[in-house]
């Protein structure tokens, strides 16, 4: 039997559903729903991207604390946050976009490159599957890190795969096979921009922020080939670095760490809101805004896919 079809079994076999409770899917098409992890045993403990490099217990506990219960606050202006207990010795499993690729009640569990991050999976298939997912987990030796690597287009039926780092190509069809919708890959190409979240925010009414240093030639191309220049922004490298394109969009409002003018006022100009708020504990790990949540409602959410801005 082939691997996307022993696949397709094994994730109806694994993907039973949990008796439904107050807090599953179904129940989200109201308000976008995000999942989230306090920073109680956060930390840079070993290094597995460039910016952990020289960062090694650097985070401030306090600023720690302040910076995220601040992004939380944000968030809760226009959505529901639910919390995944934080676990000792897993400093990153604050970063809950890696839990999962969410669509409607399916969750694609990710399957770590690193072992520093693998006994996280445990935890994230427990929590989704105890909230009504149907979890399905990928072949051993398909690596895939959720909504990390994987993005859907605010407009089109269009997932957005980035690979080349953390994530395999061979994850591909077994993305399609599970949401039901066309996978564009992106090969990331910049260690800096290890995740497609680092380097690529599809936003509402198809609108797209991206650095187009952190892709292959043709991977641009294909950028270039699906957004038509006035939805598209290429964002410079200092908007890069600081994590313009790690955003949370919901609705009409764009939360993220920092950007430029350029930016702000183009993002202005598509009626965004731009919503500034430093997360610099987490960029020593790598990490801004959009890493640190996870958006559950994906496909039921009014501001997902096929939608328009709303105000919220
Ligand atoms: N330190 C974490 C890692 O290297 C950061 C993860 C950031 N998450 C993201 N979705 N980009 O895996």
């Amino acid at each position: 039997m082939s691997d996307l079809q022993d696949f397709k079994e094994s994730s109806e076999r694994f993907g039973m559903q949990v008796e439904a409770q107050n807090t599953g899917p179904a129940e989200m098409a109201a308000r976008s729903r995000f999942l989230m992890c306090a920073p109680e045993h956060f930390d840079v403990e070993y290094v597995i991207n460039p910016w952990m490099k020289g960062q090694l217990h650097a985070p401030d506990h306090a600023r720690v604390a302040s910076q995220w219960s601040d992004l939380r606050n944000l968030i809760r202006q226009s959505a529901e946050v639910v919390t995944l207990p934080p676990v000792k010795s897993l400093p990153d499993l604050v970063f809950t976009a890696n839990a999962a690729l969410v669509y409607e009640n399916v969750a694609v569990l990710s399957s770590f490159r690193c072992a520093e991050r693998q006994p996280e999976a445990p935890h994230n298939a427990d929590w989704l599957r105890a909230h009504g997912f149907d979890v399905h987990m990928l072949p051993p030796g398909v690596l895939f890190e959720g909504a990390g690597d994987a993005l859907f287009d605010r407009r089109e039926r269009l997932l957005w795969f980035g690979h080349g780092f953390r994530s395999d190509i061979s994850a591909k069809p077994f993305l399609e096979a599970s949401t039901g919708i066309e996978v564009e890959a992106l090969r990331l190409r910049d260690p800096r921009f290890y995740h497609l979240d680092t380097c690529f925010c599809p936003l509402e009414d198809g609108c797209l922020l991206y650095f187009p240093g952190a892709f292959t030639e043709e991977s641009n191309a294909r950028i270039e080939a699906r957004v038509t220049p006035g939805k598209r922004l290429a964002v410079e490298e200092e908007d890069a670095v600081r994590f313009t394109c790690n955003a949370v969009n919901i609705g009409g409002k764009v939360i993220l760490n920092d950007t430029s003018p350029r930016t702000a006022a183009w993002l202005g100009e598509r009626g965004f809101e731009v919503v500034k708020t430093p997360l610099s504990e987490f960029m020593r790990s790598g990490g801004a805004a959009k890493c640190l949540s996870l958006r559950l409602n994906e496909g039921y959410s009014p501001h997902g896919l096929g939608s328009k801005i709303t105000e919220l």
